[in-house]
């Protein structure tokens, strides 16, 4: 295992490397956990490089003390991708080195995908994000990049980006991550306190309910179930329950013949903002 800073150094190794070569990547912000490590596990299976970026984006923070207060933590982060199955790359630049000196988002026209959930409740979050990953494309030129349903709506976003940009990067969607109790993986997760974890599983609690009601109840029931429900926790604030259609994220008000659903939640516990969701059908 290999961690470079810089993009010269990276690109010196990636472009050396034989012609048959196949590249996946895995951008992540780094406080790795199991979900980000199945993602580079998919990853080795499918390419003969795999090049994992942890970056701490600034411009897709909405928030301050949010962006402040993210882990870092490289040192661990190298340890456990140094246990990882096969050999792989890291790039762990300065911002300096991904924006130049303008850390400043694109703006990007992602359609109304990007007017839903993250994209209403985090202003700016879905630019910041398309940006870093358009840069850090163009930097390592993968074959594959492979994102988490854990943000699913960022999976979609990611998606059009590569067409709105023209990048020539295949995107593979993998499987959220659970911790035993239900609740999903992330690195968000470490900042909860003894007290706040314990209750974090009340979301993935919720959205198994839902899934299990999902053929008798309208959605109107299951949305005011879901919503009472938090309104009674006093540990955890719900800032949005949706049933949307997985197509265009758009929330649903009637299940359709032949559509597809899957519910979304976005809660605080503290000040620690943890999202999830859940196929329902
Ligand atoms: P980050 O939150 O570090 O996540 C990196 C990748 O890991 C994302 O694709 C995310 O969906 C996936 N992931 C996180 N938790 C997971 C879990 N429990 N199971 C499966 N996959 C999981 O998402 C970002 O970083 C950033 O927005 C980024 C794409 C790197 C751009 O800055």
């Amino acid at each position: 295992m290999k961690i470079y800073h810089t993009t010269k150094r990276l690109q010196e190794i990636l472009h050396v490397t034989p012609i048959e070569t196949s590249i996946g990547f895995i951008p992540t912000m780094g406080a790795l956990h199991e979900g980000h490590i199945s993602l580079v596990e998919r990853a080795l299976k499918e390419n003969t490089v795999v090049v994992v970026s942890i970056f701490v984006n600034p411009t897709q923070f909405d928030n301050e003390g949010d962006l402040s207060k993210y882990p870092r933590t490289l040192e661990e982060d190298s340890k456990l991708l140094s246990q990882t199955s096969q050999d792989i790359i890291i790039f762990a630049p300065t911002p300096a080195e991904v924006y130049g000196t303008a850390i400043k988002s694109k703006k990007y026209d992602f359609g109304k995908l990007a007017n839903e959930m993250e994209g209403k409740h985090r202003k700016g979050h879905f630019d910041g994000v398309g940006t870093v990953l358009n840069h850090l494309f163009r930097i390592i030129e993968p074959d594959r990049a492979y994102f988490g349903e854990k943000d699913f709506q960022q999976l979609q976003i990611v998606k059009k980006l590569v067409v709105l940009e023209n990048l020539p990067v295949t995107i593979v969607g993998c499987p959220i991550l659970r911790e035993t109790d239900g609740l999903a993986m992330s690195s968000r997760n470490k900042r909860l306190t003894v007290e706040q974890r314990e209750n974090a599983v009340f979301i993935s609690e919720i959205l198994k309910i839902t899934q299990q009601q999902f053929q008798e109840k309208t959605i109107e029931e299951l949305t005011q179930f879901a919503e009472n429900t938090f309104a009674e926790n006093k540990h955890l604030d719900l800032e949005y329950f949706e049933i949307a259609n997985i197509k265009n994220l758009k929330t649903a008000k009637k299940k359709k013949e032949g559509k597809k659903y899957r519910a979304f939640i976005a809660a605080f516990a503290g000040e620690v903002r943890l999202i999830d969701n859940l196929a329902l059908n």
